[in-house]
């Protein structure tokens, strides 16, 4: 346990989480199921039957006989004797049942160009990609890196792998190159598809230059595939690099999908953990299918013969992957495809798109609704947002008064909200409401899904069923990770070892009201949430602690009106070197170049020392406590009392 847990366990709430019920609202009368509690009913009487329904709706090539093989729990399997690909399911199918010509994606350039692509031509795109990955030397179980921006060839590139069993490991476009060499390095990645720049609120970076000493230090990249989006200076190093639509002209167009077990690996997708290192999270083909395919359809009250879905996670997340591509195309849906940023061209650039393209479901994070709100009213006030009928929320936890202003200039009041819990480890949505029949409360994420079981407990494990705890997911689901990649025994002590090997440990502390309802509180590990991008502490740290000009760091995370939590470094200079607004500059760009810029620390305080106990652990309780002005609790195992005080007057010194 670190030593935050009793921060976290005396939660201070946002007085109006008291709020609600919202009465339920119906939002179109055609939701996907008769009835919602016959729903959860069914699940909770035959679990593994309900499983088995949700994944039969998918495309077997070989149908699955056995539900769950818990034999080597915690190492779960599902469908393990049925055959499938993941490509198949999300293209052919749709093609083959005559949609072919139903938009995929509407892609809309941040200089505000178009690309509008069907089922059968992504399934076209994908197939020669495929072939010009088998080409390359790929085959099944090699796993092929993905650095791009929000271009259609992500997708192309992510479904083309699914369709030969390559694994993919896709790193966040904003990563700076030494994040994406260490995400590479670490799953041994054979192929890097990338980029020669990309765009980013009217400026271009040379993203594959940028990368050129980075893919000398990875000795098992063998190819580097370049999509030529923007014309940014990229060298190209002969026998090793290509050009995307080199190799797509001079691939075959035929490329079957490769039917595979349903364990077949799908992707790694690195996330942060407690320590520096961040975590291979594995998700396998037929359970992640059927998890992100099911909840997308029942949480969003899904027509695909109807909806436009506008998802605007980035590809590089998560909820991108599961809910901008596996969940919508595995459901033929249309979705929106934004390159850009919320504020470029301009900042009602999301509700020009609501309005073009007829958007009826908006899935965002509570952090772009808070800028949206202090950009004010009057930008979504001058477009027609009456195609939307459902918003949802995911991320971080929703505050009432967002939830209300979503709710009401947004959704004018008529659409429902749903807020939407889970996590990169998940896979998809494990505890939401279901649109038009739980009572929705701001702030609360409500109830685990039909096939989801959630349960509080505290410390010691004893089960809370009112009141603040530790969440837990108590049965195994589809969806699950499978392992952290080349770690089994780190996913094993990260999320079964706390409670037995039945009891998966989620991270985040929540509140059990009296209706039963869950809210989700925050981590209580040393993972920060900025803006529903996950940080790791340790990982900041080792970047700043990595500059000459520091001898010491702590990082911690402060409640922030916009962002939700922000990033708070604390530096002991090393010897000779003033901890001033030079240094503070030079270590904000540090961060930047070493994880991205997402990471850069909000506010450097700079200290002569650190408050550590006597065995040298640093306590970022007290440092916590003292930027959110509260009465440093228990001091009496410092090493150095007196570090409290000089650290005070450092932090109400101006900077
Ligand atoms: O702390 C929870 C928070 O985001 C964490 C998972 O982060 P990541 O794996 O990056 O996935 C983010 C997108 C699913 C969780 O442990 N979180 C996610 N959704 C919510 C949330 N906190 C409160 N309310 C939510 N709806």
């Amino acid at each position: 346990m670190t030593d935050r847990t009793p921060h976290l366990k005396h939660p201070k709430h946002d007085p109006t989480t008291t709020t609600g019920p919202f009465p339920t609202q119906h939002a179109t009368g055609r939701r996907p199921w008769a009835d919602a509690e016959a729903l959860y009913a069914q699940a909770a009487a035959d679990r593994l039957g309900f499983w088995a329904e949700q994944a039969r709706r998918l495309s077997w090539d070989q149908p699955f006989t056995t539900v769950l093989d818990d034999t080597e729990a915690p190492f779960h399997r599902w469908f393990t004797d049925g055959t499938l690909n993941a490509s198949a399911n999300c293209l052919d199918r749709h093609v083959a049942a005559g949609l072919g010509d139903r938009v995929a994606y509407h892609w809309h350039g941040e200089e505000g160009e178009t690309r509008t692509i069907t089922y059968a031509g992504l399934l076209a795109e994908v197939q020669r990609f495929a072939n010009a990955l088998k080409a390359l030397g790929v085959t099944a179980g090699d796993v092929v890196g993905i650095h791009l921006p929000m271009v259609p060839e992500a997708i192309v590139a992510m479904l083309a792998c699914a369709r030969i069993g390559a694994v993919h490991n896709v790193a966040f476009g904003g990563f700076a190159p030494q994040a994406v060499g260490e995400r590479m390095a670490a799953c041994g990645a054979k192929v890097l598809v990338t980029v020669d720049g990309a765009r980013r609120k009217g400026r271009v970076s040379a993203v594959k230059q940028a990368l050129e000493d980075t893919l000398e230090t990875l000795p098992g990249l063998e190819h580097v595939v370049v999509v030529g989006a923007t014309g940014a200076p990229c060298p190209m190093r002969p026998g090793r690099d290509s050009w995307y639509a080199d190799l797509c002209a001079a691939a075959d167009p035929v490329c079957p999908a490769l039917p595979l077990p349903a364990e077949h690996p799908l992707f790694i997708l690195y996330s942060s953990g407690s320590t520096a290192a961040p975590k291979g999270i594995v998700h396998t083909t037929g359970g992640y299918l059927t998890g992100v395919s099911y909840t997308h359809r029942i949480v969003f009250d899904l027509d695909p013969s109807q909806d436009v879905w506008f998802c605007t996670a980035d590809i590089g997340w998560i909820t991108g992957h599961s809910y901008l591509v596996y969940g919508p195309l595995a459901n033929g849906v249309t979705s929106v495809l934004f390159e850009g940023a919320p504020d470029y061209p301009h900042r009602g650039i999301w509700w020009e798109l609501v309005e073009r393209y007829g958007v009826s479901q908006l899935y965002t994070a509570p952090t772009a609704i808070r800028a949206a709100m202090n950009w004010g009213e009057e930008l979504p006030g001058r477009h027609d947002l009456s195609s939307l009928r459902l918003l949802g929320s995911v991320g971080e936890p929703i505050n009432p008064t967002a939830w209300q202003w979503y709710h009401r200039v947004i959704g004018d009041g008529r659409c429902p909200i749903v807020d939407t819990w889970w996590q990169t480890e998940t896979g998809s949505i494990m505890i939401a409401p279901l649109p038009g029949t739980t009572g929705t409360k701001p702030g609360s994420a409500t109830r685990p899904l039909p096939g989801v079981s959630a349960a509080l407990v505290d410390a010691d494990g004893a089960p809370v069923t009112e009141g603040t705890g530790l969440l837990t997911l108590t049965e195994p689901w589809p969806s699950m990770l499978r392992t952290l990649y080349g770690d089994d025994e780190r996913y094993v002590k990260t999320y079964f070892s706390h409670f037995g090997e039945d009891t998966y440990v989620v991270g985040d502390a929540a509140r059990l009201d009296e209706d039963g309802d869950f809210w989700i509180l925050g981590r209580t590990d040393d993972v920060i949430n900025v803006s529903g991008h996950r940080l790791s502490t340790a990982e900041m740290e080792s970047a700043v602690a990595a500059h000459p000009a520091v001898a010491d760091v702590a990082v911690v995370a402060v409640p922030d009106e916009l962002t939700g939590q922000a990033v708070v470094a604390f530096v002991t200079p090393a010897d000779g070197r003033p901890g001033d607004p030079a240094l503070e500059a030079e270590l904000r760009e540090h961060v930047s170049v070493r994880i991205g810029k997402l990471a850069r620390p909000k506010k450097i305080v700079f200290t002569a020392g650190l408050p550590k106990t006597r065995s040298g652990k640093i306590m970022r309780r007290l440092l916590r406590d003292l930027l959110t002005g509260q009465e440093a609790g228990d001091v009496t195992t410092l090493g150095e009392p007196g570090v409290m005080a000089a650290l005070t007057s450092a932090i109400t010194q101006p900077t």
